[in-house]
């Protein structure tokens, strides 16, 4: 895993409680990523200095190279999002993980595709990254971005969202939803919440967006992506065509248990049998093997950073997938299943921070 230590060298006021803080290398030299992809901070701002991690999705894209950009917004209550909030400074440094993560798309000349992008508040980082780098690289594709905020004065991006729109051709259409407008009405405003009827409304207008062909990205709250669902489920778009990231834990431990293909690992969302103190499991790491005794209660992950082991990881809460591994054999459980789709389960994909061992023959490859 490749850590780097970066210079804030500008920080753009998006709204009164996010800002946008760009970063480069001192040497100025590139951070290869991709759209959707993540950024990890990690800052001192735990209690007596402890370390923090938290992943922030990257809301430039490749082409802005070498800056890198993270747009933070302001939880009630939160550790670093109010630390980087009251603090950051221009000349800054920041110790920061590679970017990760598997939300993302890969831009094409060749394609011509339409994508639908449904975001809210802060989830509008990720698509962003997605909208400017297909606009910048598929000249034959069309974007339609549904966009979910409080009021006119909560849009993060506003600005810029409006002169990428402006100057597409026709390539980007933005349609703002304001639960509680300042100035209800005007073209592409709609009044109300982004439910499964406003969605409908709003992609049934839309004809360059064929239901079933178009490509759907999603970052918000929970009840966005529920009824973002719903309204895709009544479209009939089968849901190989939908990606969705989450920024907090759904709290989903759904009763599903995968079937990995024969061969591979078995991956449980149901309760972990506690009979044993510690389960052993076999951890392959780039090119080195770890044997680790996994205490009950404890999980993965944590066990292996406790013996100084280097795992990758970043929100340690099942949502962003960096510290993603294969089970390659035995059980393992997991607490929160939110970051994997259900074809990543099948897999017998892992997230070693939400892991439990639920059999002495487990053995994972992580990377
Ligand atoms: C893959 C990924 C990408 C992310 N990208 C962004 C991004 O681009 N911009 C951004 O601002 N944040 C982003 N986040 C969220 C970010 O990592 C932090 O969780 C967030 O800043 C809160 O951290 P905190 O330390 O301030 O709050 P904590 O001290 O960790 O939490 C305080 C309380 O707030 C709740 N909470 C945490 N996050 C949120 C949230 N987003 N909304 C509402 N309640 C919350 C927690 O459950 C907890 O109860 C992302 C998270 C993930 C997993
Ligand atoms: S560290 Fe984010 S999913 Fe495990």
């Amino acid at each position: 895993m490749s850590y780097q230590t970066l210079t804030v060298v500008e920080l753009t006021q998006e709204t009164a409680d996010s800002v946008t803080i760009h970063l480069e290398r001192p040497d100025r030299a590139a951070i290869s990523c991709r759209p959707g992809q993540f950024l990890t901070l990690i800052l001192p701002c735990g209690p007596g200095g402890k370390k923090e991690r938290r992943a922030y999705s990257l809301s430039s894209t490749p082409h802005e190279a070498p800056r890198l950009s993270v747009t933070v917004k302001r939880v009630t209550g939160g550790l670093v999002s109010n630390y980087l909030l009251d603090t950051v400074k221009v000349g800054q440094q920041l110790e920061v993980m590679e970017p990760l993560g598997n939300f993302t798309l890969s831009p094409s000349p060749k394609a011509a595709r339409s994508l639908v992008l449904i975001g809210a508040g802060s989830g509008i980082t990720p698509l962003m990254s997605m909208l400017k780098a297909v606009l910048k690289t598929e000249p034959n594709s069309h974007v339609l971005l549904i966009y979910g905020n409080r009021n006119e004065e909560s849009v993060i991006f506003q600005k810029q969202l409006a002169e990428l729109e402006a100057s597409s051709g026709g390539h980007l259409q933005v349609e703002h939803v304001f639960s509680q407008p300042l100035n209800p009405g005007g073209a592409h405003r709609h009044s109300g919440r982004l439910n499964r009827t406003m969605m409908l409304r709003i992609l049934e207008q839309r004809h360059q967006f064929p239901a079933e062909q178009a490509e759907y990205f999603m970052c918000g709250p929970e009840g966005l992506m529920v009824e973002a669902r719903a309204a895709l489920d009544l479209l009939n778009v089968p849901e190989s065509r939908i990606r969705r990231e989450s920024f907090v834990a759904s709290g989903d431990t759904a009763e599903a248990i995968a079937g990995p293909p024969s061969g591979h690992g078995d991956v449980s969302t149901s309760p972990a049998d506690d009979t044993k103190a510690t389960r052993s499991v076999t951890l392959q790491y780039e090119g080195s093997e770890y044997i680790i005794e996994v205490p009950t209660g404890k999980t993965i992950l944590e066990t292996a950073l406790d013996q100084d082991i280097d795992l990758p990881y970043s929100c340690q809460a099942g949502l962003c997938t960096a510290c993603r591994g294969k089970c390659l054999s035995g059980k393992v459980h997991l607490d929160e299943r939110e970051g994997l789709s259900d074809s990543e389960m099948k897999q017998g994909y892992i997230l070693t921070c939400v892991g439990h061992p639920m059999t002495d023959d487990v053995v994972i490859e992580i990377g």
